[in-house]
């Protein structure tokens, strides 16, 4: 399925959804009339219970952040209208961050403010080794905000972190890897080949242990050693009734079988769990 929103195409094959920010002569700044189409986007694919949600941009840019004049300079006078420009941005920022699917950004270009907060959102992120980051607002007078703090705090060291915010240096997609900011970071080029490995690999998972292998991780920041214990083993019957005890009865009974080495491969899903 295939979706053209005026500033996203979004398209969605099989198991596996790509969102691509699309405004390239402007950057893939995120504009009123993107971040609308943004939250029509996500509630698409969440709907369409995809397992993988690529985010990407066209042309040579991930994003550059806010689009600063239609976003801040224009509405600025008019609380009223300043806050309905930007409340779809907090919505879909929102749902990003919790969404079901697992989240990877693709960052093929430059990521600025509001984009370098959108690929710190994801899950995981696999970037073009020449694209280019930074924390760009202390450069027109602003701390990062709208979420994008928390994003760099829960990705980066303090000292780094605290330098680029402070700075507005920039640093490449090679850096990112070794800045928590990136997982992987492969020429442009090969970046392509490399994100669809990822996506397969996450796709031949089974949905629902994807889905709450995330929500278990977030909620054990939260709790202490005992209480994540606990949750842990409840959400882990959850997830044995939920997938029709699939772990037990086709990956285990496989491996007494010797068929696969769990180590090294996942087992093959037989069900649609
Ligand atoms: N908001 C509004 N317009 C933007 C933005 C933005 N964030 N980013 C780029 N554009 C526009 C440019 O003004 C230009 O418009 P024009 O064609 O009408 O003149 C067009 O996009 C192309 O941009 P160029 O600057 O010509 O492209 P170049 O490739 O030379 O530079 C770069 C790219 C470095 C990304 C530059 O555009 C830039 O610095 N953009 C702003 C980055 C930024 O600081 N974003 C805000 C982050 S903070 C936040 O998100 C809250």
């Amino acid at each position: 399925m295939q979706k053209k929103y005026e500033c996203v195409n979004l398209s969605i094959d099989g198991d596996v959804a790509t969102v691509q920010l699309n405004r390239p002569e402007k950057r893939n700044c995120l504009s009123p009339t993107l971040h609308r189409n943004m939250v029509d986007a996500l509630n698409e694919v969440a709907r369409a219970k995809c397992k993988v949600m690529v985010v990407t941009g066209t042309g040579d840019s991930f994003s550059a952040g806010m689009d600063l004049e239609q976003c801040f300079f224009e509405p600025f006078d008019d609380p009223d209208k300043f806050n309905d420009v930007n409340a779809p941005c907090f919505e879909w920022f929102t749902h990003l961050k919790s969404f079901p699917a697992v989240t990877v950004a693709k960052v093929n270009g430059w990521a600025f403010g509001g984009g370098f907060e959108i690929a710190g959102i994801c899950d995981i992120v696999i970037a073009a080794e020449e694209s280019v980051w930074g924390l760009s607002e202390i450069n027109f007078g602003i701390f990062p905000g709208g979420g994008a703090t928390w994003s760099y705090a829960h990705n980066m060291l303090r000292k780094q972190a605290l330098f680029y915010a402070l700075t507005g240096a920039t640093f490449t997609g090679k850096e990112a890897v070794a800045l928590g900011m990136a997982n992987i970071a492969v020429p442009l080029k090969d970046l392509d080949a490399e994100v669809d490995k990822w996506v397969k690999n996450l796709a031949s998972k089974g949905r629902t242990v994807l889905r709450k292998t995330k929500e278990v991780y977030e909620k054990s920041l939260r709790l202490t050693f005992a209480e994540s214990m606990e949750w842990e083993m409840a959400k882990m019957w959850e997830l044995s009734r939920e997938t029709k005890d699939d772990w037990i009865r086709t990956a285990l009974a496989s491996f007494k079988k010797r068929e696969f080495k769990p180590g090294l491969q996942s087992y093959t899903l037989t069900k649609n769990v």
